[in-house]
């Protein structure tokens, strides 16, 4: 395959790019820090490998008239237009499965960091105000036993329950169709949008973006919760009105947000939920841990070699030819 053309939007580790390298003509673009480049100054492409968020878009698929194949490092492929790859014949991939146990340990970590001030905690002996023991500051609130709502009850949606179930969490879940072996395996219980904002302490984010699930949260929605309740939000950005949210959290209407994901990623510098203190933002990280993107970028290289040869991709979202 030495003539066939891949571009990585962002590098990958050695050993997986270098066997790609050794099935065909890789360019790799060389930084996280700037942007990569998809559609000009990249020569047509046979395939593609994403590794950000960057919006694949019809015009840039048109740069490429032979592109067989896109291959996601990721389970989300919202930025990719899957419509012009269905009728362009291009073959799309992406890494589903493997970080989910992965992801939802995020989810708790940035539930319980959000409900326990570690990250004020910190900050308060970091910047040596941590005088003396002081039983009045920083209290947060209680997981165990509290009430979570699960939006999206997929792959991380259940690690996400499995992981409250743990923590002796009652767990509420909404999906548009009810898994009604999980609520039997797991003793959860499936209500609807409303009863779940209403009812939950925690309530965390797993959809797919989709023209349905944008700013599925907004002021209404973040009406109905409880004055003491965290969003966590790990699913995309615009599953937020973050304008909505910004409101929300300076009038107390909420008691507080962690977000794994923003709208734009990164947050513009000025953005009004830089200031507030009751959220915390990590930049994106729900998959970014050294087992976990070995294994998506090994998955994404095994789609990427597959859609190229023509072959049936093994973690396939759309595969015209088969
Ligand atoms: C995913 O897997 O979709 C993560 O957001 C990383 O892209």
């Amino acid at each position: 395959m030495a003539q066939l053309k891949v571009f990585i939007t962002r590098p990958i580790p050695e050993e997986i790019r270098a066997k790609i390298a050794a099935e065909c003509e890789v360019d790799m673009w060389h930084t996280s820090a700037i942007l990569p480049p998809i559609a000009e100054k990249i020569p047509p492409l046979d395939g593609l490998m994403t590794y950000g968020h960057e919006p694949v878009s019809p015009e840039m698929i048109a740069t490429s008239p032979n592109l067989k194949v896109i291959s996601v490092v990721g389970v989300g492929y919202d930025h990719v237009h899957v419509e012009t790859c269905r009728e362009r014949g291009i073959a799309v991939g992406h890494t589903p499965g493997v970080l989910s146990d992965t992801t939802a340990d995020m989810t708790m970590a940035l539930l319980l960091a959000a409900s326990r001030n570690i990250v004020p905690a910190d900050k308060h002996v970091q910047t040596k105000q941590w005088l003396y023991y002081d039983p009045n500051i920083l209290w947060g609130y209680d997981v165990h036993h509290a009430t979570i709502g699960i939006v999206g009850m997929g792959r991380i949606g259940y690690a996400v329950a499995k992981r409250a179930l743990a923590f002796d969490m009652r767990v509420l879940y909404y999906k548009r169709e009810r898994r009604r072996d999980w609520e039997e395996e797991l003793g959860i219980k499936y209500v609807d949008m409303e009863h779940l904002l209403r009812d939950s302490d925690f309530v965390t984010l797993h959809v797919p973006l989709t023209d349905e699930t944008t700013h599925m949260i907004g002021k209404a929605e973040l009406a109905l919760m409880k004055s003491t309740a965290i969003l966590v939000n790990i699913a995309r950005g615009p599953v937020v009105d973050h304008y909505a949210l910004y409101d929300a959290l300076r009038e107390g209407q909420i008691a507080g947000a962690a977000l794994d994901v923003t709208e734009p990623e990164p947050l513009n510098i000025d953005h009004p939920l830089l200031g507030l203190d009751n959220v915390i933002i990590a930049p994106h990280l729900g998959s970014a841990t050294i087992q976990t993107r070995m294994k998506m970028a090994t998955m994404a290289m095994e789609n990427l070699l597959a859609g190229l040869k023509g072959e049936q991709l093994p973690y396939g979202v759309l595969q015209p030819n088969f």
